[in-house]
């Protein structure tokens, strides 16, 4: 249909019809019963007759059930509008990937654009037409939950990312291979004041906009379809209805034209914040900033009219919300083919095909960071080993979001190592419950329930790992937080893994025989107990389907090492919020008596483990960092260069990181930023030579004046394996 047929289309469209395109909701509105909710069960005041005219669905895939809805749906339907399908396909759909926190630390987007591929091709036969992501929001406090689905604390390396994740959804235009991406949260989400979900943000424009802003605007410029609104305030205003952020700076500044929509129910939670005082003020400050779609509420559907009929909103407003879903709609040619590219027989030769699975494997390989390493790994193939833990025989291992893909599916540790070693070399044991208390944790459709809490089963549990320990040359331990204790709603004000699983890793520690610990979490932790109690510790992350694979590749030195961290892992939860690029401050730690310096009494300033860390098997030297000149001008260009050597006797990825700190500025100026990278393959005794390009756009920054400009001096470049990395060499730009 040519976008003069969506206007005659839409003339000829009831204003019931044109606000049912703005509704979405889940299928269980459609006499499908779906256990997945996502967002909070209340009964929302959807009125019966409103569902027939409903423009999208939440949540549900599966090509024949997809099919058959839009079916029933498009028979009663006047003017033969297809259904929208949208859902969240996070880290992958059924072919799970390591979550997005892990994805960050391949440092390797090329990677993550392929994963993101593999998703939306296993996504778009099922009969997906949307997935909410990417997920882009900046994260610096290890306490929010949903760090795990975000790639980490940096601005630049979270736009690379986003780019890339929106290119993989959409890599070309056939329909039974791409989808249209949502990116969210717009904006600012992911810096809840003391991670709290659903808190308050402070965020100053400054923070906001050099920050914050970067990642979104890079997902809308590669061509992002969607943008989800946050839940969280901005100044006060909660996003949902903050023109400033939807349409100054969304529609104007950047010139969006896609859909926008809300998070689950939040243009009624404007109410709840107390911006509005009921629906009807909700839905006019919601369709004011220009949300097109109001998911899973009544609002938009009981008071759009009202609102319309009482002139406190025009038609044009409605109808220019109307016209980009139905835009969207023809964009991914559903007027043509409502299935789209739902097809049963492809869905069964792409989903977990070897190619996706290759892939996830290479992604499990290349995400798990080394954090400490005295010589226990690799493990040789012909080692007894005892695999212990409540990690060791489980396949929960694709974390909170990916309610798309079967745990049936994922390759366990346990079965990734008898892929390796033979099975008179393994034995597995459990070893504790996973968490302390009798908890039970429910979401989507997932219930954590503690059956190992008596005395008896514990004590029987311990017995076990004595006798395997006693038995084996290594130990090897699968520890870690439970998949529920991170993702949405999922804040923590500890950091550690559970006491029971401390307490067995103190049980394994007195036997003196080499322990790894395998850990698996979803966002940083305190690990100064973990890392005091072993002597090798592999962050794993919750990996995905080849979970156990990809592991196993690294632990028996088929694969080296190469992940980086994306998030500083904190001494303690004390440092929380942390991120490396921090600001200067007027005391700086070691700038005369301590007491009275920037400096924490009890702990360190610096983080246990920084952004950018991360082991090998091999060592890599770094020397010769130079610049083909000292100073620049605004139309000119420094090279820096470096060359690195694999000094180490095995081959391995080296990912070299250039930082840059602007020495004096209009405005505190961060001590350290990423401005590029390179994640270079070496032979043992290979050396190359790394360039990074540095020119003025580079240097820029909301100076006094909030202008985005460089300003003359003097930068430091850095260049090295991590953001702690010291040794430097200083330029000038020259105005
Ligand atoms: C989450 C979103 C998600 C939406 C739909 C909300 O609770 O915040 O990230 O896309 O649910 O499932």
């Amino acid at each position: 249909m040519s976008k003069r047929n969506i206007e005659e289309l839409l003339e000829t469209l009831t204003i019931d019809e044109k606000i049912g395109q703005l509704v979405q909701l889940d299928v269980n509105f459609f006499n499908y019963d779906c256990d997945l909710k996502t967002g909070t069960p209340r009964d929302i005041g959807i009125k019966e007759d409103v569902i027939k005219y409903t423009g999208s669905i939440l949540n549900f895939y599966g090509a024949k059930g997809l099919k058959q809805i839009q079916d029933e749906y498009l028979k009663q339907s006047n003017k033969k509008i297809p259904l929208l399908f949208m859902a969240d396909i996070i880290n992958g759909f059924k072919t799970a990937f390591p979550i997005p926190l892990g994805q960050g630390a391949t440092f390797n987007p090329r990677l993550i654009e392929e994963s993101a591929n593999v998703a939306a091709r296993e996504a778009a036969v099922s009969g997906l037409h949307v997935t909410f992501s990417p997920m882009v929001d900046l994260v610096r406090d290890a306490r929010w939950g949903r760090v795990m689905e975000s790639n980490g604390e940096d601005s630049y390396l979270n736009s690379l990312y986003a780019k890339a994740i929106v290119q993989g959804y959409r890599q070309d235009l056939n329909p039974y291979k791409t989808i249209a991406s949502c990116v969210k949260h717009f904006a600012g989400y992911g810096a809840p004041t003391a991670g709290r979900e659903y808190n308050t943000v402070e965020l100053s424009n400054r923070t906001l906009r050099e920050m914050y802003l970067p990642s979104y605007k890079a997902a809308v410029d590669a061509g992002c379809d969607l943008v989800m609104t946050s839940f969280n305030t901005i100044d006060g205003i909660p996003v949902t209805g903050n023109e400033v952020l939807m349409k100054n700076i969304l529609r104007e500044e950047w010139g969006f034209e896609g859909v926008t929509i809300s998070d689950h129910s939040a243009i009624r939670e404007l109410i709840d914040h107390g911006v509005a005082s009921d629906g009807k003020e909700a839905a006019k400050l919601s369709i004011d900033a220009m949300v097109d779609i109001d998911m899973m509420t009544s609002v938009y559907s009981n008071n759009l009219k009202v609102l319309l009929d009482e002139n406190k909103i025009s038609e044009s407003q409605i109808d220019n919300a109307v016209r980009r879903v139905l835009q969207l709609k023809e964009k991914l040619g559903l007027f043509e083919n409502p299935y789209r590219g739902a097809d049963e027989e492809l869905e069964k030769e792409y989903i977990l095909c070897d190619e996706h699975l290759k892939i996830a494997r290479k992604v499990v390989n290349e995400s798990c960071v080394l954090l400490k390493n005295e010589n226990v790994l690799p493990i040789s193939k012909d080692k007894k080993i005892a695999l212990i833990g409540p990690y060791a025989n489980n396949s929960s291992l694709s974390g909170m979001w990916a309610f798309s893909s079967d745990d049936k599916d994922v390759v366990t540790v346990k079965n990734g190592f008898l892929n390796k070693v033979s099975e008179d070399n393994l034995t597995v044991t459990q070893g504790c419950k996973m968490l302390d208390d009798n908890g039970v944790f429910e979401a989507f459709g997932r219930v954590y329930e503690d059956k190992d809490n008596t005395l008896e089963r514990e004590e029987c549990m311990l017995e076990d790992v004595r006798k395997v320990v006693l038995d084996c040359d290594v130990v090897v331990l699968a520890l870690g937080e439970h998949i529920l204790q991170s993702g949405e709603g999922g804040s923590r004000g500890n950091l550690k893994i559970s006491q029971s699983q401390i307490n067995l890793l103190k049980y394994v520690k007195t036997f003196n025989k080499p322990t790894v610990v395998l850990l698996f979490n979803g966002r940083p932790l305190a690990l100064n107990e973990v890392l005091e109690n072993c002597d090798s510790l592999l962050e794993c992350w919750f990996p995905g389907t080849e979970g156990g694979n990809g592991i196993a590749d690294i632990v028996f030195g088929d694969t080296n090492p190469s992940g980086r961290l994306t998030m500083s892992f904190p001494y303690d939860v004390g440092q929380c919020p942390i991120s490396y690029n921090e600001f200067n401050t007027g005391r700086p730690e070691n700038s005369g008596m301590r007491r009275f310096t920037s400096v924490y009494l009890d702990m360190p300033n610096e983080p246990l483990f920084e952004f950018g860390y991360g082991l090998s098997y091999t060592e890599f030297r770094y020397s010769n960092i130079s610049i083909d000149k000292e100073t620049m001008s605004d139309y000119d260009k420094i090279i820096a260069s470096v060359e690195v050597e694999n000094v180490g006797s095995v081959p391995g990825y080296e990912t070299v990181q250039l930082y840059i700190q602007d020495l004096i500025g209009s405005v505190v100026r961060p001590k350290k930023e990423l401005k590029g990278f390179e994640k270079v393959y070496l032979f043992p005794g290979e050396t190359k030579k790394i360039e990074f390009e540095i020119n003025e756009s580079m240097l820029r920054f909301y100076n006094k004046d909030m202008n985005f400009v460089s300003e003359a001096g003097e930068f430091k470049i850095y260049i090295g394996n991590s953001s702690k990395c010291s040794e430097n060499i200083v330029f000038t730009l020259e105005k």
